[in-house]
């Protein structure tokens, strides 16, 4: 007869083995939203572990600068397509699905700013960037961002941000934009895309006022980017009340607008502390719950991923930390928000055995513990944890996830 602590063990390895499984993207799948990264110049560099990850946790996939105007044409008519066309390939092969970014910028403009043209010749200039990048990847890339940050911080009666686009063509040039990448590619998602507007700024309404007007003018504008780059409490970042979020993503599906959160990140001092990761964590949670909450917020997209390869400590030094995977590409905190946001969750408590495991019956929910372990929907079997793995055990279902002891 088998000894029952030998049973335990078997089952924990088998139980191991597929616990091994639970990703960021296979949860995303099974609720059929967007969970996106933003890949760097990592993604180009020899190291494994990158795009391990990102093809592992991700089903969607942004350039964090390989689609910008002067990185796909440096100078006039001439397109450099190697790094775009790697990243689109990547995504091919894997099933992933590519978000554009950005085609009118004010930054990044490369010949188109520094060359001082009049109103029809930079017309000229804007569409045939659009026409050559959307036309190459037409059917292979699902949402662009079409115009970007054009709209002035803080309030007043200044609306536009000053750049070479509103200078030489006037405002109208966002319809234009919108126009022209419509006719390339009718089945596109085109968005307008911006920062520091998710809550109830006056730069949000400056944005709202700027769609709205866009949809009764008939323009082919589809969805608004909330790009989410986030902070500690007490900081011009700091995560908007997030009741505000809603409204705000709400006025825009009044519109007939989606909206997706496309450049999230919550950045932190560096080093660290774990009051702070805490802090971290329920910020995704808020902003990717909140997304999700809305039937129009389907994708949401983090800028960057692991905490090695991120823009913040060069822009904002002493402070990072910003992503869901640390500089090892070890999971953190802030990814098992995301993983509980995408798995709605109800409390579960083991039993404690006396041989000093813990165990579970499995039924139709999925189990899944912050080391990364998960056990499919429907197995309906016994899972023995060891009493060591201390955390939060949750079931599919309707509540929310709390801590089992
Ligand atoms: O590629 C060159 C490299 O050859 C050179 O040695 C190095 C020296 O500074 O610069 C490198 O280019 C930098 C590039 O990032 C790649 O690292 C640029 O100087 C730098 O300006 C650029 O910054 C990017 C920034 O947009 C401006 O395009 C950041 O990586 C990128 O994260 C950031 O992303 C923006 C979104 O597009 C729009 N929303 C805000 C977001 C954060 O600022």
């Amino acid at each position: 007869m088998s000894h029952p602590i030998g049973l335990c063990m078997a089952a924990l390895i088998a139980v191991q083995a597929s616990w091994a499984q639970e990703t960021l993207r296979a949860a995303a799948d099974r609720r059929g939203v967007h969970i996106g990264a933003a890949a760097g110049s990592a993604f180009w560099s020899n190291e494994p572990a990158y795009k391990e990850t990102l093809r592992r946790e991700f089903n969607t996939l942004v350039a964090e600068n390989a689609m910008k105007f002067a990185q796909l044409q440096p100078t006039r008519g001439n397109f450099r397509w190697t790094e775009a066309d790697a990243l689109v390939e990547f995504a091919q092969q894997n099933g992933m699905k590519v978000r554009g970014h950005t085609l009118v910028w004010g930054q990044s403009g490369g010949f188109a700013e520094a060359g001082n043209f009049g109103r029809e010749e930079l017309l000229e200039i804007m569409r045939t960037h659009i026409q050559t990048v959307m036309g190459r990847y037409r059917g292979k890339i699902f949402e662009w961002d079409v115009v970007n940050e054009t709209i002035a911080d803080g309030r007043g009666t200044n609306v536009y941000r000053d750049n070479y686009w509103i200078r030489g063509i006037g405002p109208e040039y966002v319809d234009s934009a919108f126009r022209i990448a419509h006719r390339v590619d009718p089945t596109a998602v085109l968005y307008y895309n911006d920062y520091r507007a998710e809550g109830s700024v006056p730069k949000a309404d400056k944005i709202y006022a700027l769609v709205k007007g866009l949809r009764e003018r008939g323009v082919p504008i589809h969805g608004v980017g909330m790009q989410g780059h986030m902070s500690t409490p007490g900081t011009i970042r700091e995560l908007p009340e997030i009741g505000q979020v809603d409204a705000n993503i709400k006025r825009f599906a009044a519109l007939g607008l989606k909206v997706a959160i496309t450049e999230f990140d919550f950045r932190v001092r560096t080093p660290a502390s774990e009051q702070d990761l805490a802090v971290q964590k329920a910020g995704y949670k808020a902003m990717l719950g909140v997304c999700l909450a809305n039937p129009n917020c389907r994708t949401f997209v983090t800028w960057g991923f692991t905490d090695k390869y991120s823009f913040i400590p060069g822009f904002d030094p002493g402070w990072g930390a910003a992503l869901p995977f640390d500089e090892q590409y070890r999971p953190k905190a802030s990814y098992y928000g995301m993983l509980e946001v995408l798995t709605p969750t109800s409390l579960l408590r083991p039993r404690a055995l006396r041989s000093g495991l813990r165990q579970v019956e499995t039924g139709p929910w999925r189990l899944y513990t912050p080391t990364g372990v998960s056990v499919a929907a429907g197995e309906n079997r016994t899972v023995v944890f060891p009493t060591r793995s201390r955390g939060v055990f949750f079931l599919k279902g309707d509540g929310e996830g709390r801590a089992a002891r």
